[in-house]
C-alpha cells in the first residue's frame, strides 16, 4: 500500500484513477481547486463516491497556492493531472491560464517534490506535444512540435519534469495521453457533445469537414497506465510513453457510431476548422507495452456504448456544456 496525491482528483481522468487506485487499497490524498472550465457540480458528482472512502483524504486547493511541502511530505507517490486541458481554446489572453495552471503548477510540485524525497512522480501528459503526424504512428522519439498553444504549454511541462529529474533526481514518468473519452468525459469534448445534442434531438456541430482523424483511449486504459508507471521504478532520466488506445477514427466516424448506438439519425451542421486542432494523432504505443506492460482493453464501440449507456442513466444529459 502506497500514499498516493491525485492532483486534479475531481476532474474527468482523476477521478477514475483515484477510484481505481483507491480499489487498489492505497491511501489516497486527493487535491483539486474546482477550475470554472467546468462546472464545479460536474467535479463533485466525479468524486462523489471516493469523497466517503476512509482512505481517501480531499484537499480543495489550488497547486499555485498551496503549501506544497505540507502536501507532498506526507505522500510517497503523486500522479499530476491537474491542468488546463482544451486545444482549441488556448489561443490569444487565455494562454496566461495555460502557463499557470500546466507550467507554473507542475513547477511548484516538482520543487516540493525535490525537497521531500517523492518515490514517484508521473505527469499527464498529452498527444498534443507532437504537432501535426507525418501520416503514420509517431513515438516517443519524434521531434515535438506543438500545434497549439496548450501543446506547447505541456511540452513546457515535460521539459520542467526531465530538467527536475536530471538536476534533482526527482523520479518521474511521463505519459502521454491521446484523446481519452468514457463516462465522466469533460463536457466540452468530441463524444460528449455529440452524445447530449443527440439526446435533445439537436444538431451536432463538426468542426471543419469531419475528416480529422483522432487516436481514441477509452479512461479505464489510460488508467491501467497511469497506475502501471506509478508501479514502476524509473531508471535514469525522466522518460515518455505513449499511450493510445490502438483505434483510430475520423470525427464523421465517431457522429456515426453516436447515432447508431443511440438509435437516432443525428443532424450534422458543420463550423469553420478551428486553429490548433491536428488533421489526425495516431499513437505508436510499443514502449508502454514493452516496459510498463501496457495494452488498451476497450475497442471504440464498445467504449462509446459505455459511454453513452452513463450518460443516459442520467449523469451528464439533458444539461451539456
Ligand atoms: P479535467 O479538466 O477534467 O481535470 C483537470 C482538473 O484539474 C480539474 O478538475 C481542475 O479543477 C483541476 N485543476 C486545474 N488547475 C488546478 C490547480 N491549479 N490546482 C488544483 N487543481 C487544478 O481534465 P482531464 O480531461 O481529466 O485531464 C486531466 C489531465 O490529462 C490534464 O493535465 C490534461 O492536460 C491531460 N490530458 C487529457 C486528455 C483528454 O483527452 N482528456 C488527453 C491528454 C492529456
Ligand atoms: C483531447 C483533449 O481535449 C485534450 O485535453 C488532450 O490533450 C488531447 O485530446 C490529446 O490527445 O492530447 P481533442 O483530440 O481535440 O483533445 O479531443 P476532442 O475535444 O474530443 O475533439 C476531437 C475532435 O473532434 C477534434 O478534431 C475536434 O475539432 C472535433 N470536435 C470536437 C468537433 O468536431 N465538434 C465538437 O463539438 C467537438
Amino acid at each position: 500500500m502506497s500514499r498516493i496525491l491525485v492532483t486534479g482528483a475531481a476532474g474527468f481522468i482523476g477521478s477514475h484513477l483515484v477510484d481505481r487506485l483507491l480499489e487498489a487499497g492505497h491511501e489516497v490524498t486527493g487535491l483539486d481547486c474546482f477550475t470554472d472550465y467546468y462546472s464545479r457540480e460536474t467535479k463533485q458528482q466525479n468524486i462523489s463516491r471516493a469523497v466517503v472512502h476512509e482512505r481517501f483524504r480531499f484537499i480543495e486547493g489550488d497547486l499555485l497556492r498551496l503549501d506544497l511541502d505540507e502536501v507532498i511530505g506526507v505522500v510517497d507517490e503523486v500522479a499530476h493531472l491537474a491542468g488546463e486541458p482544451g486545444v482549441r481554446t488556448s489561443w490569444g489572453e487565455r494562454f496566461a491560464i495555460y502557463t499557470e495552471r500546466n507550467v507554473q503548477t507542475t513547477q511548484r510540485l516538482l520543487e516540493a517534490a525535490a525537497r521531500n524525497g517523492l518515490e514517484r512522480f508521473v505527469y499527464a501528459s498529452s498527444s498534443s506535444v507532437y504537432g501535426p503526424d507525418d501520416g503514420g504512428p509517431v513515438d516517443e522519439e519524434t521531434p515535438c512540435r506543438p500545434a497549439s498553444p496548450y501543446g506547447l504549454s505541456k511540452l513546457a511541462a515535460e521539459e520542467l519534469v526531465r530538467l527536475y529529474g536530471r538536476e534533482h533526481d526527482v523520479p518521474a514518468t511521463i505519459l502521454r495521453y491521446f484523446t481519452v473519452y468514457g463516462p465522466r468525459q469533460r463536457p466540452e469534448m468530441a463524444l460528449s457533445r455529440f452524445i447530449s445534442l443527440a439526446y435533445q434531438g439537436e444538431p451536432v456541430e463538426v468542426f471543419g469537414d469531419g475528416s480529422q482523424m483522432r487516436e481514441m483511449t477509452y479512461v479505464s486504459d489510460i488508467v491501467e497506465a497511469t497506475v502501471a508507471a506509478l508501479a514502476m521504478q524509473p531508471q535514469g532520466l525522466p522518460r515518455a510513453y505513449n499511450v493510445g488506445g490502438g483505434t483510430r477514427t475520423t470525427v464523421r466516424n465517431l457522429v456515426r457510431l453516436v447515432g447508431e448506438i443511440m438509435g437516432e439519425r443525428l443532424e450534422v451542421g458543420h463550423g469553420p476548422p478551428v486553429s490548433g486542432d491536428v488533421r489526425s494523432t495516431w499513437a505508436d504505443s510499443g514502449r508502454a507495452a514493452r516496459e510498463l506492460g501496457y495494452e488498451p482493453g476497450v475497442a471504440l464501440e464498445k467504449g462509446i456504448e459505455a459511454q453513452i449507456r452513463w450518460a443516459l442513466a442520467g449523469h451528464r444529459v439533458p444539461s451539456i456544456a
